[in-house]
């Protein structure tokens, strides 16, 4: 399926990360309608698999978690597992109503956590879903950790595990930013966007820009994370597209192949 291509939906896009548990339904219906139209258009020739983040159901619970115990309980896990359901069933509903054939595949359901960051999942099932043209849709999610204990996989994770299980060519990760920029636009005015980059080049450069922004900002703390786990997996051959996925049509543009502003990085 070297066909195949991996989305991620930012937890930013799909939800309010400034207003607890709040879901941005009109993009999630935009984004369903850009699905939808490119399956149309593609004629049975297109395998995709979907990641989306916590946004403001997963990241606020487990912060209030890791403020209180330390460590993510079993009280904890189950609480935030629920929420995370609560948030895939909202988008799995509104891809299902808006034509896209999507079902839930729970994170936990398939992987355990590892002490580094990264997961160990069995993607066989994910992998004859995505055969039978059926979009399975993962999340970031709370997992239990080999030997004990639970712990988060982030989505962006999953994107990379995915793409290597499916031999994807191309990886599309939806972010509330244009791309990745010198430095962080949200705080920096002459932050330019970066159109092209090697990932070794890019994660070379981005230990420096973290730094300079307090490594807190999504633009760069996160997407060094992003940029330096699928080094870590030793993913190849693949283009990772990060363009902003609050921009009307950007999605159905870059699957087809369109010019859209946003950042690719080689790997
Ligand atoms: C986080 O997943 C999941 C939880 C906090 C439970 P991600 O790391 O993929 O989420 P976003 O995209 O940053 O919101």
């Amino acid at each position: 399926m070297s066909n195949a291509t991996i989305i991620k939906l930012g937890g930013s896009v799909i939800t309010d990360k400034s207003k607890p548990f709040s879901i941005r339904r009109d993009v999630l219906a935009s984004i369903a309608a850009d699905l939808s139209t490119y399956l149309r258009e593609a004629s049975g020739d297109a395998y995709i698999a979907l990641v989306h983040g916590g946004g403001s159901f997963g990241h606020p619970l487990v912060r209030e978690c890791l403020e209180r115990e330390g460590v993510i309980s079993r009280e904890c896990f189950t609480r935030v597992a629920h929420y995370m359901t609560i948030l895939n069933t909202e988008v799995v509903r509104t891809l299902v109503l808006g034509g896209v054939p999507a079902v839930s595949t729970p994170t936990r359901a398939v992987c355990v956590a590892l002490k580094d960051d990264l997961a160990d999942c069995d993607l066989g099932v994910v992998k004859e879903l995505v055969h039978a043209g059926v979009i399975p849709v993962m999340f970031g999610d709370v997992a239990p950790v080999k030997g004990g204990g639970f712990k988060v996989i982030s989505g962006d994770v999953l994107v990379w595990l995915l793409a290597k299980e499916l031999r994807a060519n191309t990886v599309i990760f939806l972010t509330d930013v244009d791309g990745i920029f010198t430095a962080d636009p949200h705080l920096n005015l002459d932050a330019k966007l970066i159109p092209e980059v090697q990932a070794q080049e890019l994660v070379r450069g981005l230990a420096t820009l973290s730094t300079d922004t307090g490594g807190k900002a999504d633009v760069t703390g996160a997407m060094k994370f992003k940029i330096e786990a699928g080094l870590r997996l030793s993913v190849k051959g693949v283009k990772a597209l990060i363009i902003n996925g609050l921009e009307p049509h950007n999605l159905i543009n870059a699957l087809q192949g369109r010019k859209v502003r946003g950042t690719v990085v080689w790997f």
